[in-house]
């Protein structure tokens, strides 16, 4: 159910709250400025008062910002989106900092300016491969509870040393409740102590079954340390990837989702997105949580200024009024009239969920749920 607490009402009205508090009292209800009213009840004060009321539901707001589907023959083939996940330790980050220094060094323009969230890196068959620098399970879980499906495959790492742990069982039921392909890299086989096949009975004790023992998942041995076999696991990926036949329309306005933002001192409000359906373009007015702005510059991976970024692409974009939330989904609306709509709804909403929460209201949950 829809509520607000008095003291907003009174505010949206420019009315004394403790007027609104009056009302109430004749109608026997003993209210404080901080307690939440449900919506029916706000109406029946605010016409007492001689205000209009027109009331906006979420789906009226919400309405076509995500739903619009598109249509079979205006799909291309996107590049795929990976998530690097596994126990601590287990050389998620030098991984990915290998693959991207492989494949920087291998000749691309630009260097490695700065860290950003998600990059794109070309495996050496050409084709393109997305990868999001895991921003934990916490924050996976978060983002799938919020609806955003960000990844198409999950590389799971697996230290040769240390085995199977329990994030690496996590990592596991994170991808099969999302229904992402998996795929082992088998890390750390430069150790004199790395045991590839015991990490291979392991993962059969958590239904995973590998390859070369006679299962569907694809694995790969690999040294983050001595860059052993990145170019297999690129393959690896690419393979996989070939199988989900990912597709995307690029020739509409941008969807993606907010991987990571921050509030940057001289830039603003930067927010790292990634792009999954139409293309973004310096100029776009777009929403995000309840933060909207118009894209004043777009910086790829490589520190670039970019003019526009299609499907699968992960870019920063700067221009933000305030700064999103990571899981937050991004569209692109019509004029900025649409952008102040939406945000303010849902700013508003955010509000009288706190408010909700702080007065402990009874009744809340399915407010803080929603
Ligand atoms: P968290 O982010 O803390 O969960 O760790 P991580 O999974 O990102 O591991 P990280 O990349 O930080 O590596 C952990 C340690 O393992 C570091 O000391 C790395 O140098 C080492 N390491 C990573 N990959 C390899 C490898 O292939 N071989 C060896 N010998 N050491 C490795
Ligand atoms: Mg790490």
């Amino acid at each position: 159910p829809e509520v607000i607490t008095i003291q907003e009402l009174a505010n949206r009205m420019a009315e004394r709250a403790v007027d609104v508090i009056k009302l109430l009292m004749k109608q026997g209800q003993m209210a404080k400025i901080t307690d939440t009213i449900d919506a029916d009840t706000a109406q029946l004060i605010a016409e007492e008062l001689g205000h209009t009321v027109k009331r906006v539901s979420e789906a009226d707001v919400e309405e076509g910002l995500f739903d619009v589907a598109d249509a079979s023959e205006d799909l291309e083939p996107r590049p795929p989106v990976v998530t690097i996940m596994g126990h601590v330790d287990h050389g998620k980050t030098s991984l990915l900092d290998a693959i991207r220094h492989a494949n920087v060094v291998a000749g691309e323009a630009g260097g490695i300016t700065q860290h950003i969230g998600a990059y794109q890196v070309t495996a050496p068959s050409g084709a393109k491969i997305t990868f999001i620098d895991t921003p934990g399970h916490a924050a996976f879980t978060a983002m799938r509870a919020r609806g955003a499906k960000v990844t198409d495959v999950v590389v799971l790492v697996v230290a040769a040393d240390d085995g199977v742990m329990p994030q690496t069982v996590e990592a596991i039921q994170h991808a099969k409740a999302a229904k992402v392909p998996l795929i082992v890299a088998i890390n750390k086989i430069d150790k004199p102590d790395a045991k590839p096949e015991r990490v291979r009975t392991e993962l059969l004790q958590h239904e995973v079954q590998v390859e070369t023992f006679g299962g569907e998942t694809l694995e790969v041995e690999v040294s983050a340390k001595q860059k052993t076999n990145l170019d297999k696991l690129l393959d690896v990926i690419g393979l996989q990837s070939e199988i989900l036949e990912l597709k995307a329309n690029p020739n509409r306005p941008a969807e993606g989702t907010v991987i990571e933002a921050k509030l940057d001192r001289g830039r603003g409000p930067v927010a790292t997105v990634l792009v999954q359906r139409g293309t973004l373009k310096v100029g776009d007015i777009v929403v995000a949580g309840a933060e909207w702005g118009r894209v004043r510059a777009l910086v790829s991976d490589t520190g670039k200024t970019i003019d526009t970024a299609g499907p699968s692409v992960p870019v920063e974009v700067l221009g933000f009024n305030g700064t999103p939330e990571a899981g937050d989904r991004l569209a692109v609306v019509e004029n900025e009239s649409r952008a102040r709509e939406v945000t303010d709804y849902r700013a508003r909403q955010k509000r009288e969920k706190q408010a909700a929460r702080a007065s402990g209201m009874r009744g809340s949950l399915e407010q803080m749920m929603s």
